[in-house]
């Protein structure tokens, strides 16, 4: 099967040379993938798929690390925004486009009264525990899941040796982040009520918010959420919700809708623009309103090209019923990939919620994942489908894109069945084992 990424691997070692740390997304480096058999660099994409710089195609699952919703260059977004650059991307005063976007998004998320705009997820968060901490005049955040790279968030690292493998983010240290930081954010375990009571005792009165992904690939145990809420509630914190992730798929109103518990603070990004930079903080008006005293301000969060593009994404996914379309192109891939899984002669599932399924394997050993996982991302490279584990699609992929992929599946599956057989694993990696850089606390 002839597969070639020299260019990619060319640009890649340019691109160390000149850019500490390669890329400016962790996930896109290249030991997030199969490192000599996946594509780097990327020429362009459109729907569900992509050229890469070799020019070869792929069918595409990882979607930009879920910021595309509708499908790549997607042709109303993108007229949209076309036009909008026609009538300037950036004035030196306001554009009526915040306001009208605001609207939309209050009308869309249960718990939003008042909005703010940033560019990208993770700068949202360090708006939201400004804002936490603004609101309640504290300083602690509680928080579970992954919120970002900045300073508030990245000093919970100082709280456990990096080496340890315990959480936050085994493996990343937190260079150059202050270290009068350290005890400011503190992790707490995804469903485990008593550790969340306990810390809201033991920081009495300290506590900003409590900052949390509400589900990332398995839904919360019955009340669980309902819980998190009355003790945030109880102790003064504020809850967030980071919906960076698992908004807009299950949900247009995001999990809060789909569970049916609403927070004070939301944070929104990724999918919210289809891939023009775009992030917000919404909230309800007691969270918010505070926030017009504090410091929280910067020169292109007034652009137009994402409030545009947002808007026009948010309206495209009611117009096309994304709910129940994502919803049944999610079960119709798990249903593909479950029946290639047994007619490669293999066990696992995909699991998941119904938009974004994850295919398990079982595995006869567990210190096997991470090798079967890289041989899998490298069989699917090179049979021309760019994935991990994950299969949610985009508005744009088709029941050929299914089928396609299920075939893919189905023959890298093949070939991981003979590595466990034969012990052979080792031997059928061709690249270097692919590497997860943090782990997130969430299920
Ligand atoms: C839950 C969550 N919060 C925050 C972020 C950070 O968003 P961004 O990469 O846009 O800064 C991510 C990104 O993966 C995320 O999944």
């Amino acid at each position: 099967m002839s597969h070639d990424v020299t260019r990619s691997l060319e640009l890649y070692k340019k691109a160390g040379e000149r850019i500490p740390g390669w890329t400016q997304l962790i996930s896109r480096r290249a030991d997030r993938v199969a490192n000599g058999v996946s594509p780097l660099y990327v020429a362009r994409s459109k729907g569900a798929r992509f050229v890469d710089v070799d020019g070869n195609e792929y069918i595409d699952w990882i979607r930009a690390l879920g910021a595309i919703i509708l499908g790549y260059a997607d042709p109303v977004v993108d007229g949209a925004v076309k036009k909008q650059i026609d009538c300037g991307s950036l004035h030196s005063m306001n554009s009526a486009l915040e306001i009208e976007l605001a609207d939309e998004l209050i009308n869309t998320i249960p718990s939003a009264e008042m909005v703010r705009y940033t560019k990208g997820g993770g700068e949202a968060c360090a708006v939201a525990a400004r804002i936490a901490r603004g609101t309640t005049n504290r300083d602690v955040i509680l928080f579970c899941g992954y919120h970002g790279w900045h300073d508030w968030y990245q000093s919970a690292n100082y709280l456990v040796d990096p080496e340890s493998g315990e959480y936050p983010f085994a493996g990343i240290e937190p260079i150059g982040v202050p270290r009068a930081l350290a005890g400011t954010a503190i992790p707490f375990t995804y469903g485990d009520l008593d550790m969340l009571g306990r810390l809201l005792t033991e920081y009495q009165g300290e506590v900003a918010a409590v900052m949390m992904e509400p589900a990332r690939s398995e839904w919360p145990e019955q009340g669980y959420l309902e819980g998190v809420k009355e003790l945030a509630r109880r102790h003064g914190a504020l809850l967030v919700f980071d919906e960076v992730s698992c908004g807009w798929r299950e949900s247009l109103g995001g999990m809060q809708k789909y569970l049916g518990v609403t927070p004070d603070i939301t944070v929104i990004a990724k999918g919210m623009s289809n891939g023009y930079p775009m992030g917000a903080v919404v909230g309800s008006r007691e969270a918010m309103e505070p926030a017009k005293a504090m410091f929280i301000s910067s020169s292109y969060w007034s652009d137009n090209v994402g409030p545009v593009a947002s808007l026009t994404t948010i309206r495209e996914l009611k117009r096309r019923d994304s709910e129940t379309h994502l919803a049944e192109m999610g079960q119709k891939v798990a249903v593909a990939i479950d029946e290639a899984v047994s007619s490669a002669g293999l066990s696992g599932s995909c699991k998941g919620f119904p938009a974004t399924p994850n295919l398990v394997l079982d595995l006869p050993d567990e210190a096997l994942r991470g090798k079967v996982q890289t041989l899998f991302i490298q069989e699917m490279a090179r049979r021309g489908v760019h994935c991990y584990m994950g299969f949610g699609p985009t508005l744009a992929h088709t029941e050929e894109d299914v089928r396609i992929t299920a075939e893919a599946v189905e023959a890298s599956l093949r070939v991981i069945k003979q590595g466990l057989e034969n012990d052979s694993i080792d031997d059928l990696l061709i690249c270097d084992l692919h590497s997860e850089p943090f782990r997130r606390i969430v299920r």
